[in-house]
């Protein structure tokens, strides 16, 4: 598929670096952070083979220099990606959403977890633990049943048991902890002593999967950044991926711009949104309101303070939308042919209200995050 000794050259290079502290490490199975106890992301030189690209099929894969993973042989891939960009009119606007519900487990977490797993066959990893709020569970777990690597997924005891019968369906051990989110990372990482911790917040290589958003709007979008993209902030693995993927395209020359990055959380959960609005570098974990947005209910995001950065850099804001908004932007949805799950329709809540504060002559991208199908027992 690729030149393979260019490509073991570049990425022999590939190192984990700390942005907090400014150091760097090289690759190990057994680093998930830096020593000063920030995560770690990735020192990458992507390659875009532009002539390539257009002949190649319609996955994910077919940015394959600018993936992270050294062999062809250790891409686990459900033949995932090149989501549909449809148009739509909201408020009496032209707006474009990918449709990333539309993913072999029904999220846009495949993204990162074909890349991230197919890392861990890289490095040889038979075993891994992941803490998610269902979505990211699903995803890795998928890709492990792929790979034939053994995982144990840990989930708030209240996930929605749609995702619940997913996880375990791809043959992984099924962890469900008593309380909140942030309980449930508390005890994975104790179970991440011992056992490779494939975390889609900390593992920078998760991220490197989600950036293929980026290049999926470039390419279809006719080779052009939008002027706005707003997207879902719970961890931030699609908004922060994203950025990434952005930068690479300019950094490479391949846009001119960025695109400003528009964040979306749960007014019932919101550090973010209230550190954004405070005008403050750094956020500080919040207490958390019931909301239907389970994916986006984290009081306390792993690279919340990169993703501040990532707001401010490139002109963006952050919204919180309430409750009630969430409901009808899912109702709406549903009515106009797409059913998605609540934390998907937070986003779009978050994009009417964006549109509703002033007349917007942008090109604005957003995206239908998660299928409706496995929440059908909290929505009823
Ligand atoms: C459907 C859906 N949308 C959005 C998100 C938010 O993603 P992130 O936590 O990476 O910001 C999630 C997370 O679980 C999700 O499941
Ligand atoms: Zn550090």
């Amino acid at each position: 598929m690729v030149d393979s000794a260019w490509l073991t050259r570049a990425l022999s290079m590939d190192r984990f670096f700390c942005s907090r502290c400014n150091l760097s490490y090289p690759i190990s199975p057994t680093l998930w952070r830096c020593a000063c106890g920030s995560p770690l992301d990735l020192l990458f030189q992507p390659k875009f083979s532009i002539k390539k690209i257009p002949k190649r099929a319609p996955t994910l894969w077919r940015y394959r220099e600018a993936i992270p993973i050294h062999r062809d042989e250790n891409i686990l891939s459900l033949s995932e990606g090149f989501t549909p960009l449809e148009a739509m009119e909201f408020e009496g606007q032209r707006v474009f959403l990918k449709m990333d519900y539309l993913f072999p487990t029904g999220s846009f977490k495949d993204r990162g977890a074909t890349v991230l797993v197919s890392k861990l066959k890289e490095m040889g990893i038979k075993k891994v633990v992941e803490d998610s709020s269902g979505n990211a569970g699903c995803a890795i777990a998928a890709y492990c049943a792929r790979g034939g690597i053994e995982c144990e997924i840990y989930v708030p005891e209240s996930t929605t048991k749609g995702k619940l019968a997913q996880i375990e369906a791809y043959g992984a051990i099924l962890k469900k902890v008593e309380g909140s989110r942030e309980m449930t990372a508390e005890v994975t990482l104790k179970a991440a002593l011992k056992t490779y911790y494939a975390s889609h917040c900390w593992n920078p290589f998760f991220l490197h999967g989600t950036k293929t958003f980026a290049f999926e709007v470039w390419e279809q979008l006719d080779r052009r950044a939008p002027d706005t993209l707003i997207l879902p902030l719970g961890h931030g693995t699609l908004f922060l991926g994203a950025y990434i993927g952005f930068k690479e395209l300019k950094e490479t020359g391949l846009t001119e711009r960025i695109p400003k990055f528009v964040g979306i959380q749960s007014a019932s959960c919101a550090p973010l949104y209230q550190a954004f609005r405070e005008g403050k570098e750094e956020f500080s974990s919040t207490t958390k309101g019931e909301t239907m947005a389970e994916g986006i209910a984290i009081a306390k995001p792993v690279r919340g303070n990169q993703i501040l950065r990532a707001v401010r850099e490139t002109g963006g804001e952050i919204l919180a939308v309430p409750e009630g908004e969430i409901v009808a932007a899912m109702k709406a949805m549903g009515r106009r042919g797409h059913f998605i799950e609540p934390t998907s329709a937070a986003t779009i809540a978050g994009l009417s209200q964006y549109l509703g504060k002033q007349a917007r002559r942008e090109i604005i991208v957003s995206t239908l995050t998660g299928t409706g199908l496995k929440s059908v027992g909290k929505m009823v």
